[in-house]
């Protein structure tokens, strides 16, 4: 009885406590620089959770750190979201993770105030309308250990200050419309040499002789329009795993081209303008996937190693490759 009178008494008290009555977990800087990007993105729906008489940490597409509560990731992952990156995405000086994607009305360029943001691990802008250069900024965000902006319309040359993240471990700046080769810095990274993925793009001219200094491990070059050889990414003490150089204008004589990496398990060079035959060496090769079709190659496919475990396919369309799997010589 006691006890019910009391709670009673306490409920009645919260209820004429002054609003807001819940308990606010969310750091007032951050709830008011997101309402600001809520704001110049024009109040979509997909924020409407976003409002001042809730605690911020439980605001959809936002998470709060456990231990500071401050505001730790940002991920929006579709939604009527219209303009530009806002500056106050800057002012989060805690995020480390900023996932904006699908939104299809996201334009313009990332704003030079998320260069504040010394967390920032994770830095995702994918199939959005963003356009211009890929900002060289980038490079001084030193926490950085994924950088993805596949899928949107940037264009220009890729800035050689990426190569100066030393923590970045994949780079993704696949399907835009870049321009320019690979550069120069990138036979260099401060750190260890991330995954790349430059595919679907517009690169051109030859892969610079500086890549030959660096270990890359994964590396995606695939619908370019490089020229050239590859020498600089094969050689025995080279240790890439695994690398798409298809749909490009990379030529040269693959009887030269006969030192391998043993640690080579994929390689597509698909829709080239390789010519020569093919060296006996990829026979020592653990291939998990090979393909050499639409190219200029001639001559006996080496038998041995994996090179007999792919269908016709891998090999077809060369102006005169012969032996299994395709036709006798
Ligand atoms: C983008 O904006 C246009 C014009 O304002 C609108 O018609 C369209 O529905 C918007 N797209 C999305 C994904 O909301
Ligand atoms: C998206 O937002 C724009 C501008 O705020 C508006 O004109 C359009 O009708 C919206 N589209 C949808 C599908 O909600
Ligand atoms: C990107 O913006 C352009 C105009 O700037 C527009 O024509 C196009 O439809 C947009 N693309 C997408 C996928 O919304
Ligand atoms: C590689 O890095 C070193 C040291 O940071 C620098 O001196 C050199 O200019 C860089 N080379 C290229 C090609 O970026
Ligand atoms: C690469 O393409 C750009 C833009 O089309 C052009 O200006 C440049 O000359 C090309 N570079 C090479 C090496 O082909
Ligand atoms: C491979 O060896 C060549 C010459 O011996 C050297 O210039 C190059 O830096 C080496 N590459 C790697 C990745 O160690
Ligand atoms: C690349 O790997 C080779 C072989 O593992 C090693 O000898 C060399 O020092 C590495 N080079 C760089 C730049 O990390
Ligand atoms: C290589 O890239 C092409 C074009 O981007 C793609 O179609 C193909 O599946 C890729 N190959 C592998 C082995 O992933
Ligand atoms: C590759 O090209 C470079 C110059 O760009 C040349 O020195 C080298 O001999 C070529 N290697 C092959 C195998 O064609
Ligand atoms: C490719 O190189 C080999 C070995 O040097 C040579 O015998 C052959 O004639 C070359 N093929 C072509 C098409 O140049
Ligand atoms: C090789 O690439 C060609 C062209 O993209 C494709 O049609 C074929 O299926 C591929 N074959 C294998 C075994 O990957």
């Amino acid at each position: 009885m006691k006890t019910s009178l009391f709670t009673i008494a306490l409920l009645s008290l919260a209820l004429s406590l002054p609003f807001p009555s819940f308990s606010q977990r969310c750091n007032k800087k951050d709830e008011k620089n997101l309402l600001r990007i809520k704001k110049s993105f024009g109040n979509p729906d997909a924020l409407q959770t976003w409002t001042k008489d809730s605690d911020c940490c439980s605001w959809y597409s936002v998470q709060c750190d456990e231990y500071t509560d401050r505001i730790s990731a940002l991920t929006i992952y579709s939604g009527n979201i219209s303009g530009r990156i806002p500056e106050a995405i800057g002012n989060l000086p805690y995020l480390e993770t900023i996932i904006l994607r699908k939104l299809t009305n996201l334009t313009g360029q990332i704003p030079a105030t998320i260069t504040k943001l010394t967390h920032l691990k994770t830095l995702t802008i994918s199939w959005t309308n963003l356009s211009g250069p890929i900002p060289s900024f980038l490079g001084q965000i030193k926490s950085l250990t994924s950088l993805d902006l596949s899928f949107n319309s940037f264009t220009g040359t890729i800035p050689p200050e990426l190569s100066m993240l030393p923590k970045l471990k994949t780079l993704h700046l696949d399907r835009n419309k870049l321009t320019g080769s690979v550069p120069e810095s990138f036979g260099n990274f401060t750190g260890k040499v991330p995954a790349i993925y430059l595919s679907h793009n517009l690169l051109n001219g030859t892969v610079p002789e500086s890549l030959a200094h660096a270990n890359f491990t994964w590396l995606d070059l695939s619908r370019n329009r490089l020229e050239g050889n590859l020498s600089v990414f094969f050689g025995t003490n080279k240790t890439i795993k695994a690398a798409n150089f298809s749909r490009n204008m990379f030529e040269f004589n693959f009887s030269n081209m006969d030192q391998f990496p043993a640690s080579l398990s994929a390689l597509d060079l698909n829709h080239n303008r390789i010519y020569g035959s093919l060296p006996g060496t990829l026979t020592g090769l653990k291939l998990q996937t090979w393909n050499v079709s639409y190219n200029k190659l001639c001559g006996e496919i080496p038998a041995g190693g994996n090179l007999q475990k792919y269908d016709n396919t891998a090999y077809f369309h060369n102006k005169c490759l012969c032996g299994s799997p395709l036709p006798a010589c």
